[in-house]
């Protein structure tokens, strides 16, 4: 039993995950892969990779922005919904998860879409000159703020954020939660004040918070 609520009833979650349908093959043997590096936790997983194909493939994206590759599970879920000329630019720290997902999105059907670039994304975002249809926030938990912030003005009218990880496993609600859970918390009442975006908290997962610009 955990120490901190569960997000939703264990036996509700149970349902929801048999009842959704699994995604491809080739993202259940990248998860098997990713087991490998001993941080599975870190992937969005094959619910939450199933919404973020989904939702990509019903809005369509031309530009998105990943900011956290890790192995580039949630990049090649989202780049499903890509238009045709459509890219997908995605953000990793670390020189690791650098390496080994570039050599995923190589045997990718679709390498010439994914940008990626390598070093910390609050330098990195200021540098691209595009306009955000869709931006995944799933990086350094304690920068959420600074991403929002970063990405908003290159968002465009009616451009989705969804940043992944909101709720961590329901210690935002926690009085004895640490100073990543405090970021987070600050991040969301941040959201609910910002007048220029509208948002709804979704307890998807380990909690999405679903931000559409005005
Ligand atoms: C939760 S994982 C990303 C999972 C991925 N988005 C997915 O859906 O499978 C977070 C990643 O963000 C990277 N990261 C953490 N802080 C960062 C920063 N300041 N700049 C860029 N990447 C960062 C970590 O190294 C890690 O690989």
């Amino acid at each position: 039993m955990s120490d901190y609520p569960y997000i939703t009833d264990p036996t509700i979650q149970a349902y929801c995950h048999q009842y959704s349908k699994s995604l491809a093959p080739a993202l259940s043997a990248l998860a098997k892969e990713t087991e490998a590096t001993g941080q599975l936790k870190m992937i969005s997983g094959p619910f939450l990779g199933q919404f973020l194909r989904m939702f990509a493939m019903v809005i369509q994206p031309e530009r998105i922005l990943e900011i956290g590759t890790f192995v580039g599970y949630g990049t090649r879920c989202l780049m499903q919904g890509l238009t045709d000329t459509g890219k997908i630019y995605t953000l990793e720290k670390s020189d690791d998860y650098d390496t080994y997902s570039r050599q995923a999105f190589a045997s990718s059907a679709r390498p010439q879409s994914i940008i990626q670039l390598k070093g910390d994304a609050a330098e990195l975002i200021p540098t691209i000159d595009e306009v955000w249809d869709l931006v995944f926030i799933d990086a350094a938990k304690r920068q959420y703020s600074t991403y929002f912030e970063l990405v908003l003005p290159s968002l465009r009218k009616g451009g989705v954020i969804l940043a992944d990880n909101v709720l961590w496993k329901g210690k935002v609600v926690s009085p004895d939660n640490d100073k990543l859970c405090q970021g987070l918390d600050l991040f969301n009442q941040k959201v609910f004040e910002d007048e220029r975006v509208d948002n709804v908290l979704l307890p998807i997962d380990d909690g999405v918070n679903f931000i559409v610009k005005r």
